[in-house]
This record gives C-alpha cells, sequence and structure tokens, in this order.
C-alpha cells in the first residue's frame, strides 16, 4: 500500500507523523481540516485505541469531526472547552515568517478560531508548501451570501491600492452552485499572485462589510513541521528558533493502512 503513495503524500504523512508527538495525554487538541491534517486525525486515532493516549480534540469542520469520531478520537465544542493546548492543521502555503494562507479546503474560519483559542499553533505541511512571498495560491476569503457580488467589487477594488500583482476575486464553487462552507457562507478566491504585506492585506479584509474572515494567518503558527518524499521531517519553532530534523519510516503508512482496515 505504501507504494501507491505520491511523495507528497508520504510527505504529508510524515510531518503529520511527527506532529502527533507534539499531543500528550490530557490535552485538548484543536483539529485541523484538510488531507495532512486528515493523516494527524489517524495518527491520533491509533494512539487512543493502542496506547490509552486520553485527549479532547475540537475539530474545525463537519469532515474533520466525522473522522475523528470514525477513529475514535473524543471530541467536543470549542464553546465546551474554551481554550487549547495546541493546535495542528495544514495549510496552503507558508513564508518564512510562518505567515500562512488557509482555506483551500473552505474551513479558515473555524480554523483561525480554534488556531486563536490555543496556545501553540504546529503547522504540518508537505514541502511544496513552503514560499518566499505568499500568493500563489489563490487566497480565500469567507463572505456571507447577501450582497455577495458587491463585496466581490469592494475587494476588487481595494486590491488595486496594495502591494499584490493581482486583483480577481473568484466565487468558488462546488458543481453548479457557490461553495458553501460549515458556517453557510461562499468563498471568494483571490488570485493575486504575489502578496507584498500579508498583516495590512489582512487586516484591510477585514474591514471590508460582507467580508466574514480572510485566509491569511499572520502571527499565529508557532512551529512548522515540513515533511519531504522521503521520510525527512523538518521541525522549526519560531519562538526558540530550534531546528530539527528526523526521519520517519516509510514503512509506516502500511501498519496505518493496517489499522484503519481492520
Ligand atoms: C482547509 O480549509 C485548509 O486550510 C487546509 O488546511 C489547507 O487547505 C491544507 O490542505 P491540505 O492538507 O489538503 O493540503
Amino acid at each position: 500500500m505504501s507504494d501507491t503513495l505520491s511523495p507528497v503524500e508520504r510527505g504529508k504523512y510524515a510531518a503529520a507523523t511527527r506532529a502527533s508527538a507534539f499531543v500528550e495525554t490530557g490535552m485538548k487538541v484543536g483539529l485541523g481540516t484538510g488531507s495532512t491534517a486528515e493523516w494527524l486525525v489517524k495518527a491520533l486515532g491509533k494512539r487512543v485505541r493502542n496506547d490509552g493516549l486520553e485527549i479532547v480534540g475540537v475539530p474545525t469542520s463537519t469532515r474533520t469531526a466525522a473522522l475523528a469520531r470514525e477513529e475514535g478520537v473524543p471530541i467536543s465544542t470549542l464553546d465546551e472547552v474554551r481554550w487549547l493546548d495546541v493546535t495542528i492543521d495544514g495549510a496552503d502555503e507558508y513564508d518564512p515568517s510562518l505567515n500562512l494562507i488557509k482555506g483551500g479546503g473552505g474551513a479558515l474560519l473555524q480554523e483561525k478560531i480554534v488556531a486563536t483559542a490555543s496556545d501553540r499553533m504546529v503547522v504540518i505541511a508537505d514541502a511544496t508548501k513552503k514560499v518566499d512571498a505568499l500568493g500563489a495560491f489563490p487566497l480565500p476569503v469567507e463572505v456571507i451570501g447577501f450582497g455577495m457580488r458587491t463585496t466581490q467589487l469592494l475587494i476588487e477594488e481595494m486590491l488595486e491600492g496594495l502591494d499584490v500583482m493581482g486583483n480577481s476575486a473568484v466565487p468558488r464553487m462546488d458543481g453548479d452552485g457557490l461553495f458553501v462552507t460549515d458556517e453557510g457562507n461562499h468563498i471568494l478566491d483571490l488570485h493575486l499572485e504575489r502578496i507584498g504585506n500579508a498583516r495590512q492585506l489582512a487586516l484591510i479584509l477585514n474591514q471590508i462589510p460582507g467580508v466574514v474572515e480572510n485566509g491569511l494567518f499572520v502571527d499565529i503558527c508557532d512551529v512548522i513541521v515540513t515533511g519531504h518524499g522521503d521520510g525527512k521531517v523538518e521541525v522549526h519553532d519560531i519562538n526558540t528558533g530550534d531546528h530539527e530534523v528526523v526521519h520517519i519510516p516509510s514503512a509506516e503508512p502500511d501498519n496505518l493502512f493496517r489499522d484503519i482496515a481492520e
């Protein structure tokens, strides 16, 4: 089975496996959304089932909640738990300051609320997510349905005065209809090519009426765990400056799939 994993998927698996070691019994853990976060939930589920790990997870989407239930990871809501020890989540891009673009999976709103309510945010990513400057990945912005076309125009107009290289805001579709988030909103994907000042853009976007939240995570991520196709994993802590390199054995996915199949 492990032969069927692409190098990118192996990198995601390796990063998630290493990051699961940040989780200890008694912790309240934010569970991210996306294909990398799925590996994390599976790794935590395996530890809950086999090693008696006792945690409470707070999922950032209905998708992640469903997977956590399948995997036997106990879950609760942020309102119940209030504050988390750590959130572990994927990203669409990260820059050298560990600022992120998130929301490729459409869950940026819950992801940002949960990450902000955590002592630490650990991001897990394959090596393709590392960029010098954010913006090649279209920036997701969650907007309410009412007046969405006007919100789109206001955003495009605002972008013309900022340090970005594009200004189109494209409604995200799901088949023939608009994509709908877990909160019942929609997503505009901003094609910017390069974002000169992520902090400024994040602040200005959220001042536009109709915008609920944007996918720029500035000064939220504490640790980046980057997985490579050969199982090499780099762990970089932006607060301490620590940099660690480990290897995650490539045979592990076989065991993981076997556990899931059982
Ligand atoms: C979900 O809304 C996103 O923020 C994901 O965390 C991000 O898109 C990364 O997804 P993958 O792990 O699938 O690349």
